[in-house]
């Protein structure tokens, strides 16, 4: 008899468990479905104004940049600093080859790794990160406040050309590395 009855309170306990486990999971993907990232981003859309870049532009330096290229663009161990971005920018097909270097990714052999492929960043974190990026560390006196910063866009049209991080090498500006730290 006791026999019995500890079987059926250990399928009382398991019916419970698998009951609690198909209700987390349930929630789990509503809360899925509620913050679904593009429907969170569509918030940033640019509308006829301007395009409300710096809160997402922030926002996307710190989860996709800064592990590497740190708080302030410093840079650290293996990674560049990022104070010559504005340089880059700003010289001939510049404007191009900061988008393609985020979607295709780098490798140069300067630098201990590689620059990753961000192209998983939709249009609207990358125009907005590279705003961030270009309007701070010191580029912004390089680029002044004159110069037209990138629109969403700007990222979509240049996506789509299967550039590989070594050809993006070959494309870069000659715009001088940040200094050792
Ligand atoms: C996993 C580490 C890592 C992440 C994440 C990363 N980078 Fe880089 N980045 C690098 C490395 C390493 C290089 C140097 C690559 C080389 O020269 O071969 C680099 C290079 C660069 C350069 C300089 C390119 C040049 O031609 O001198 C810029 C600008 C840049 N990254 C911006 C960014 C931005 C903005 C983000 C976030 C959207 C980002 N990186 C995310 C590692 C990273």
């Amino acid at each position: 008899m006791r026999h019995f009855l500890a079987s059926i309170a250990t399928y009382i306990i398991i019916a419970f468990l698998f009951g609690a486990a198909v209700l987390f999971g349930a929630v789990r993907s509503a809360q899925v479905v509620v913050s679904d990232e593009t429907t969170v981003l569509t918030q940033y859309a640019p509308g006829p104004e301007r395009f409300e870049w710096e809160e997402l532009g922030a926002g996307s330096y710190l989860r996709n940049c800064e592990n590497c290229h740190g708080a302030q663009g410093k840079g650290w161990d293996q990674y560049p600093g990022l104070d010559h971005i504005g340089l880059l920018f700003l010289a001939p097909k510049g404007r191009d080859y900061v988008i393609d270097l985020h979607l295709y990714g780098l490798t140069s052999d300067r630098w201990g790794a590689p620059m990753p492929p961000m192209g998983h960043m939709h249009d609207i974190q990358l125009a907005a990160v590279l705003n961030h990026v270009l309007t701070r560390f010191g580029n912004e006196t390089v680029v002044g406040k004159d110069v037209a910063l990138y629109e969403p866009l700007d990222i979509a049209a240049r996506r789509d050309q299967g550039l590989t991080p070594r050809q993006m090498e070959e494309r870069r500006p000659d715009v001088p590395l940040p200094a050792p730290r």
